[in-house]
């Protein structure tokens, strides 16, 4: 898979990449990915990317040239060119797995107060949101989504389990508490059903456990 940012602020997009497993999927040349500079696509001489708004207001627009012309120079007819922006369809966990499907994606990340509504009918298939929230750059969103969709690809975690188990993966249901060793600590014990061996017993807790998480903390998930 093919992974492309494009973005004034490049370094942005990359540094959460650039660590753990996300270095180990590009490595191991699972996913390559790839952030490019808005700026090297500007027409005139000195490099403008943005303007003010037509019809006034506060703040700058990114302007269609330098988006048109990097965007038709980067994309290739298999790729699903997608706008970061707080306009977009919500980022879920059902979203990444359609992605992580794809052979190429485009990630245009906004800044300022958005993009030249043209560059959307003209170029953009999907306007993506990382949720309800304005982020002052695009390239976070772009780095929260690459993550969430190369870990879902074929052997980028090591323990293929891990991305199947999950929450959201199966039903709406958080995940249920874990705890690790020692069985006791400061007082505090892990519950006992969790060190029997009972497998059954086990599942059955932990089904028991997520619905009630799910309930105090994410009640909008369940029917
Ligand atoms: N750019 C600014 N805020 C954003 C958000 N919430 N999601 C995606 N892109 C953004």
């Amino acid at each position: 898979m093919i992974i492309d940012i494009l973005t004034l602020f490049p370094e942005v997009a990359l540094a959460p990449l650039s660590e753990s497993i996300m270095k180990r999927a590009q490595a191991a040349g699972i996913v390559q990915i790839r952030a490019h500079q808005l700026r090297d696509w500007a027409v005139d001489k000195h490099q403008k990317t943005d303007d003010t708004l037509c019809g006034g207001g506060p703040g700058m627009l990114l302007k269609p040239e330098p988006l048109f012309a990097a965007i038709e120079a980067l994309r290739g007819p298999d790729t699903l060119v997608v706008l970061m922006t707080p306009q977009g369809k919500v980022f879920r966990q059902a979203v990444a797995r359609e992605l992580s499907l794809r052979p190429h994606l485009l990630l245009v990340c906004g800044h300022y107060e958005g993009v030249d509504q043209r560059v959307i009918d003209e170029l953009i298939d999907l306007e993506l949101s990382i949720g309800d929230y304005v982020l002052t750059n695009g390239a976070i969103a772009a780095a929260v989504v690459t993550d969430a969709i190369v870990r879902l690809l074929p052997g980028a975690l090591g323990d293929e389990r891990s991305s199947v188990e999950e929450s959201f993966q199966q039903e709406n249901l958080l995940e249920a508490p874990a705890y690790t060793k020692p069985a006791e600590f400061r007082g505090l014990r892990v519950p006992e059903v969790l060190l029997s061996g009972n497998h059954r017993k086990i599942a059955e807790w932990q089904r028991e456990q997520a619905l009630l998480r799910t309930k105090k903390n994410r009640p909008d998930l369940l029917p």
